[in-house]
């Protein structure tokens, strides 16, 4: 199989603020999408990485949230993925985002949720995360729903980063 880097569509995008469709029967085609995916996440470096960040506007999102370069990584492929549980209890993390580089903000989530979804083979699979796989998951579901992340930061702070991403594209575009 031929993997192939995508490229990471940056914020402002319209492609960014859209619900994405459910994926349904899984294809050889969405198969082939999240190798594509897992390759991109890995080469970027990220943790996460949801279908309408490569232009794709379906429900699938891959992520690895193993730190430590020594364990084994944990490729995750989710499909149609719903949280179906979440806790009381919430958790601050320092978030970032590839479609947003290098501007990074505090959000607060619950602390474990919940999530069912479809494997790349077709299965139902459920499973509890926490710690940074929590907020990883609920961060990239959010993606398939048109939200950013930094939709939960007070409008004056949303507005200068989404100005300094202005100005990154007109200089990238120039470049
Ligand atoms: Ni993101």
């Amino acid at each position: 199989m031929i993997v192939m880097l995508r490229p990471i569509l940056l914020h402002p995008d319209p492609r960014l603020k859209k619900v994405c469709a459910p994926v349904g029967v899984v294809t050889p085609e969405i198969g082939a999408l999240a190798e594509d995916m897992l390759q991109t996440m890995y080469d970027a470096p990220g943790v996460g990485l949801a279908a309408p960040q490569v232009g794709v506007l379906s429900r699938l999102l891959v992520m690895d949230c193993v730190k430590d370069p020594e364990a084994a990584p944990r490729p995750m492929v989710l499909i149609d993925p719903e949280i179906t549980w979440s806790s009381e209890e919430r958790n601050t993390y320092e978030e970032g985002c590839l479609s947003i580089p290098e501007h990074y903000a505090e959000v607060e989530r619950p602390a474990r949720v919940r999530v069912r979804w479809t494997g790349l083979d077709g299965t139902g699979l459920e499973e509890e995360f926490d710690g940074l796989w929590a907020t990883c998951v609920q961060h990239e579901i959010d993606h398939l729903n048109g939200k950013l992340f930094i939709d939960y930061l007070r409008p004056l702070r949303r507005q200068m980063i989404t100005r300094k991403m202005e100005k990154l594209k007109r200089e990238l575009a120039r470049a």
